[in-house]
């Protein structure tokens, strides 16, 4: 199987912190891999812009090294470097004053798709959209890329989609999500709409639950002044495993395309009911071996704050009217591993005996490490001794199925940015659909809050605290082990 790869247009792409972590770490690595692999024309240019003082070579020097450091050796070929560092330059602007623009506009070239990543803090969002306009660089078939946090809850996401939209109008507007632009995250969709196996048994009569889980080995590490203001609930709940959750239950769409996924996203993000505060458990990593305690980390030793969410939502809508979704996500947990598991119903009637046990199928679709899918079916254990039932995996690992090519699952931010050069916006947030997952998350954080609720330590390296599994054998399940 050979991946065909399909030349984008030639693009400007400027980069609004471009000697900043982001940009540094994901999306320059990610532009050298697209033109290693003949995708990004050599023609395309990409224009840091920040405050520091550095001209196109010493801004050459820096992009450098950021390869060097986040490339892996084996995909780095000189040859492509060398080609790459030709497409950079750089342009010293002042994000809330008059320097550098003209210098900007001057250097815009006709007739090519035109990109403004906003790698800053949502605070520069609309002097940058207001001096982009000013000037003259942005047309009206530019794109402008924002990334999370989008807005710290629904007010203030409301202004920040108002401010974006005083320049620019929707289809212009890219919102990422990461995970949306991880490979198993769109495999989600291959395996639920190109397969008929699945489809007919996606709803409540044949589904007795599904759980989400994020688990991360990570602590907060140096971000501990932006998480504690954000919590697992704004930093991962509310955009990741909210997007996981709208894919896994929504409505097929009548084709993949941009409206058309995102209307059936929004339908499911208003369709969520309200949480019961006996339905959530928040959570708090303490010391462990592997490092300091949540409160250390964040240097706060009265804060509050959860490192680990986990939840149990419901939908209503006749699909899934009766089937829970739990939901769990967490920082310095026992291993890197993000899942969801689909667990079908018991069969409605076993003729081999009541004693045979509780078999169940499961489809589960592991979105990292080990990408792949596990479709759990019951057989006869081999052997003497009747009828003796177990339950086995089909599974699947995309790195035995694909071959080599699994080994070259591209990073996220690599299939979306491309997605911005070629106008594609499926798999970016809309503007309604984030402001509808602020308005489902703004009254479950008032609740605790107002409850003055305290979350639950648990001990690194294990599955979160007790209450989460509390959570699950109250209803008689149990989550799946977390492990990589
Ligand atoms: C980010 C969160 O959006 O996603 C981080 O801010 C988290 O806290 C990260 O660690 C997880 O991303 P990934 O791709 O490593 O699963």
């Amino acid at each position: 199987m050979v991946a065909r790869i399909i030349p984008v247009d030639p693009f400007d792409l400027v980069i609004f912190g471009g000697t900043g972590d982001l940009a540094r770490r994901k999306i320059l690595p990610s532009l050298y891999r697209r033109l290693a692999d003949g995708q990004m024309p050599d023609d395309a240019r990409v224009i840091g812009a920040a405050r520091s003082e550095l001209d196109d070579s010493g801004y050459r020097a820096m992009v450098r090294e950021a390869l060097e450091e986040f490339v892996p050796e084996a995909r780095r070929d000189p040859e492509a470097m060398a080609r790459f560092l030709e497409c950079v330059g750089y342009e010293q602007i002042d994000a809330t004053g008059e320097a550098g623009w003209a210098r900007l506009a001057a250097r815009m070239g006709a007739g090519r798709v035109r990109a403004f990543y906003l790698s800053v803090g949502p605070g520069l969002f609309l002097p940058l959209a207001e001096r982009l306009h000013d000037h003259g660089i942005a047309t009206p078939e530019s794109r402008i890329v924002v990334e999370k946090p989008f807005g710290h809850d629904l007010e203030s996401a409301r202004e920040l989609n108002a401010n974006l939209a005083r320049h620019f109008d929707e289809t212009q507007i890219y919102r990422i999500d990461h995970y949306l632009g991880k490979e198993t995250v769109q495999n989600l969709m291959a395996v639920r709409f190109g397969n008929v196996l699945f489809e007919p048994l996606w709803n409540s009569q044949y589904v007795d639950h599904i759980q989400i889980t994020v688990a991360e080995t990570v602590g907060v590490g140096g971000r501990g002044e932006y998480y504690d203001r954000a919590g697992a609930m704004r930093d991962m709940m509310q955009n990741h495993l909210m997007q996981l959750l709208c894919l896994i239950a929504m409505e097929p769409p009548s084709r993949f395309g941009a409206d058309s996924v995102r209307d059936e996203k929004l339908k499911v993000i208003r369709a969520l009911d309200e949480v019961e505060p006996a339905d959530i458990v928040r959570g708090q990593y303490e010391a462990g071996p592997d490092g300091p305690s949540y409160r250390d980390d964040v240097d706060d030793m009265r804060s509050r704050t959860e490192s680990f969410i986990a939840m149990k939502l419901s939908i209503s809508n006749w699909r899934w009217a009766g089937t829970p979704f739990y939901l769990r996500t967490g920082k310095r947990l026992r291993a890197r591993a993000s899942e969801i598991a689909v667990v079908f119903k018991d069969a409605p009637h076993s003729i081999f005996g009541a004693d045979r046990g509780r078999h169940r199928n499961l489809l589960s679709i592991r979105l990292q490490p080990n990408e792949g899918i596990e479709l759990g079916v019951t057989i006869k254990e081999p052997g003497p001794g009747g009828m003796r039932l177990v339950d086995v995996p089909l599974d699947m690992s995309f790195a035995e199925a694909l071959g080599p090519e699994a080994d070259e699952i591209p990073d996220a931010y690599e299939r979306l940015i491309m997605d911005v050069i070629r106008g594609n916006q499926t798999l970016f947030m809309r503007g309604d659909e984030v402001e509808a997952a602020w308005a489902w998350t703004d009254p479950v954080i008032a609740a605790w809050e107002a409850r003055g609720d305290v979350p639950a330590p648990y001990e690194q390296g294990s599955a979160g605290p007790e209450e989460a599994q509390i959570l699950m054998h109250r209803d008689n399940r149990r989550w799946r082990e977390i492990r990589a």
